[in-house]
């Protein structure tokens, strides 16, 4: 069990979720009325997040930054009293490089927090009021990325993931689409349903419901390059399996007449 550290003032990072402030958690809204630093992931976070902090709070765009600067900019400003938040997009655990982030507090003795978010892949399938895990189809989602400037570890190419068949989330893989398109289609049918969902719950953002044939056409179309979610699933088009949870012949703990 990790033991928290009894600290009374930490930095907090949060997960704010998609992009929609109406999807942010009640702690994440909280802690961001009353940041006096907001540290944000500018690239993938409507401004409008923003619009519920304090007013005279200083916000802090990590775009163009590096890790080294971004974390002394956390440390300076923590040191100096202030109510230090680090934003970012959807949920933090999920390729939010966080980790080397709060290393280089952690050595600062600095005490930390994390919030979690939504991330892009629930509410792309909730707009399209999808289950990913139905009995006998698929009871597994997979959350990965293709490769690309960063490297996937080989065990968990694209093609061994794809070989289970299961519910699977592409992240930060737009512009490889054509290549991922290729491996999938060795493993599932070319009428597979895929949820695509570029800034998903921006003002301008959209979701379309496709074939994974059609997966690479429409991207290219689209001009998709970046904040693109996939979700290629057999779930997405099942409409006869049900699971037992509600079955009037399944029995349990809670219902067992
Ligand atoms: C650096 S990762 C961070 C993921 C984030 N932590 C999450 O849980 O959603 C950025 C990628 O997440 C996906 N993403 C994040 N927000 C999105 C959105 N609003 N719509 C579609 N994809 C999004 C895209 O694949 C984007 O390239």
């Amino acid at each position: 069990m990790v033991r928290k550290e009894r600290m009374s003032k930490k930095i907090s990072f949060i997960g704010v979720g998609p992009g929609d402030p109406d999807l942010l958690t009640l702690k994440a809204l909280k802690k961001i009325k009353s940041a006096d630093i907001i540290i944000w992931t500018d690239s993938l976070i409507p401004e409008k997040i923003l619009d519920f902090s304090k007013e005279g709070s200083e916000k802090i765009k990590t775009s163009s930054l590096t890790l080294e600067q971004i974390t002394s900019v956390m440390i300076e400003k923590f040191h100096a009293g202030k109510t230090v938040i680090r934003l970012h997009d959807g949920d933090p655990c999920l390729f939010g490089a966080i980790r080397e982030q709060i290393e280089i507090l952690k050595k600062e003795k600095i005490g930390i927090e994390v919030v979690p978010g939504v991330s892009a892949f629930q509410v792309a399938a909730a707009y399209h009021e999808t289950e990913l895990t139905i009995p006998d189809i698929t009871q597994t989602i997979i959350l990965t990325r293709s490769d690309g400037r960063t490297a996937m570890p080989e065990k968990e190419s694209l093609k061994d993931l794809a070989k289970h068949n299961s519910s699977l989330c592409l992240y930060l893989s737009a512009r490889h689409v054509k290549k991922s398109q290729e491996t999938l289609l060795e493993f599932y049918p070319p009428d597979t349903k895929v949820i695509v969902g570029f800034r998903v719950s921006w003002d301008d953002g959209w979701t379309s419901l496709i074939d994974l044939k059609d997966m690479e056409k429409f991207s290219t179309e689209k001009k998709l390059i970046r904040t693109t979610i996939y979700i290629i699933s057999p779930a997405i088009s099942n409409f006869q399996n049900r699971s037992n949870l509600y079955n009037p012949s399944y029995k349990h703990l809670f219902r067992n007449k």
